[in-house]
């Protein structure tokens, strides 16, 4: 079986390492990659929002499966263009990635269908955005509307921040497109939990659940990223908590969808907080999460490709997802300044360690330079072990991660060490 991985993180060196340890794959493709997914199959130089590349490439070589890792390739509609052309993609269609593509689009749904989520209003005139901002409480979050690489919200203080916030948005189109409209929504407090869930539009199962770690720094400060480190399962969580994010919010959600015309198939994943007065959506992306799925990975027996054929034939009802119960954590190595300008090209020692037991570290911006192991991109690899306890896997994956050695590496040295406490 011939497998295509599209994208370049550690979320796709984590696809392909998986994808590997299923025999019947015997060819392993990974657009474009990293240093780390060439070990594990072929690189091929063609971008991951590169479709005419993409789809050039997939008829030519008809892959069995492909599977989508980012958000972009599925808003621009790949698995649409491949479906034209007979060839399976794991991932929702572009009408259906819009619940990630368009935040204003997926906070009229969840307002029309009164899903739990913070209060907030949908703006295109920048002027109305800010006649509502100077009124409404503080904080504020104030969202661009489009794809911005997870620097598109901002939590304003107070009404001069609210007013930069709409200004840089909407008026210098700091995000291009993405700010043609803004979400203004009431601040909520919490812990936040990543859901991600497999359906194939009629029914769904539960991944584990996973906690991110979104802010740069320890004890969670500095700007946010695109995750720091993660962990999974999140076994904080008690059964009540866990009923109520699928009674209140998977459930309804999932069940608003075909509502709205949206035939959903693939990973959805409900970014929630778990505010004092329950769980709230914040977010839907259409996609497994990074560095959530360097975790949740290393925990599923099933072969990603069964899930893919069971969605595709509307049949995951009848396919049970089989997990260890192991706990994983994965710590993210960045480079220096990540995330506003993170310096890169340094060479990168002690990254390939043979893979031994139940650790292995995840490439993300890595590339080769002159036969050396090079930093290409701000987060640079997750290092993650999973074991029988959480606190050995933490233990073992800080091992890992102290190991990689390049110039100015930034890591947070408490990712996990709230799991133990109660919401
Ligand atoms: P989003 O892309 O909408 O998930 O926003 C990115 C991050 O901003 C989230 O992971 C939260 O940390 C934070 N955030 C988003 N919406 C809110 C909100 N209503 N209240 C507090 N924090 C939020
Ligand atoms: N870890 C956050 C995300 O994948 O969006």
């Amino acid at each position: 079986m011939k497998v295509l991985v599209i994208g370049s993180g550690g979320r796709e060196h984590a696809i392909a390492w998986h994808a590997r340890k299923d025999p019947r794959v015997t060819g392993l493709f990974i657009a474009p990659g990293n240093a780390g997914t060439a070990q594990l199959g072929t690189n091929l130089p063609i971008a991951a929002n590169d479709l005419p590349g993409l789809l050039a490439w997939a008829e030519k070589e008809r892959p069995d499966w492909t599977i989508v890792g980012p958000e972009e390739p599925l808003c621009l509609g790949v698995v649409d263009r491949f479906a034209e052309k007979g060839l399976a993609a794991f991932g929702p269609n572009q009408s259906a990635a819009r619940l990630e593509g368009s935040k204003a689009f997926a906070k009229r749904l969840f307002l029309k269908h009164r899903l739990p989520t913070a209060a907030g209003a949908i703006f295109s005139d920048p002027l109305e955005a800010y006649a509502h901002s100077q009124k409404a409480p503080y904080p504020q979050v104030i969202k661009a509307d489009g794809l911005a690489a997870g620097k598109g919200v901002v939590i304003a203080k107070n009404p001069d921040e609210a007013a930069k916030a709409i200004y840089r948005i909407m008026e210098r189109r700091a995000f291009g497109d993405a700010g043609r409209e803004v979400v203004i929504e009431e601040c909520l407090t919490g812990p936040e939990i990543s859901v991600l869930a497999v359906t194939d539009g009629k029914t769904y199962q539960l991944l584990p659940l996973a906690q991110d770690h979104k802010r740069v720094g320890d004890g969670d400060t500095g700007p946010n990223t695109g995750g720091m480190g993660a962990y999974a399962p999140a076994r904080f969580l008690d059964e009540a908590t866990r009923r109520r994010i699928e009674e209140e919010v998977l459930a309804p959600l999932l069940a608003a969808l075909p509502k709205e015309g949206i035939d959903y198939k693939g990973i959805l994943y409900a970014g929630l907080m778990l505010t004092p007065t329950g769980p709230q959506l914040l977010e839907i992306n259409c996609r497994l999460g990074d560095p959530e799925t360097q975790v949740i990975l290393p925990l599923l027996e099933t072969p990603l490709v069964d899930i893919a054929a069971a969605v595709a034939r509307g049949e995951l009802g009848s396919l049970e997802l089989r997990f260890n119960d192991l706990s994983a954590l994965g710590v993210v190595a960045a480079a220096p300044g990540y995330p506003e300008a993170p310096r890169l090209d340094g060479p990168i020692e002690g990254i390939d360690l043979p893979a031994t037991g139940n650790r292995y570290v995840f490439h993300a911006g890595t590339g080769t330079k002159g036969g050396r192991t090079v930093t290409r991109g701000g987060r640079v690899a997750t290092a993650v072990a999973w074991d029988r306890d959480l606190e050995t896997a933490r233990r073992h994956a800080y091992e890992l991660v102290e190991g990689i050695g390049f110039a100015g590496k930034v890591f947070r040295r408490d990712i996990g060490a709230r799991a133990q406490q109660k919401t």
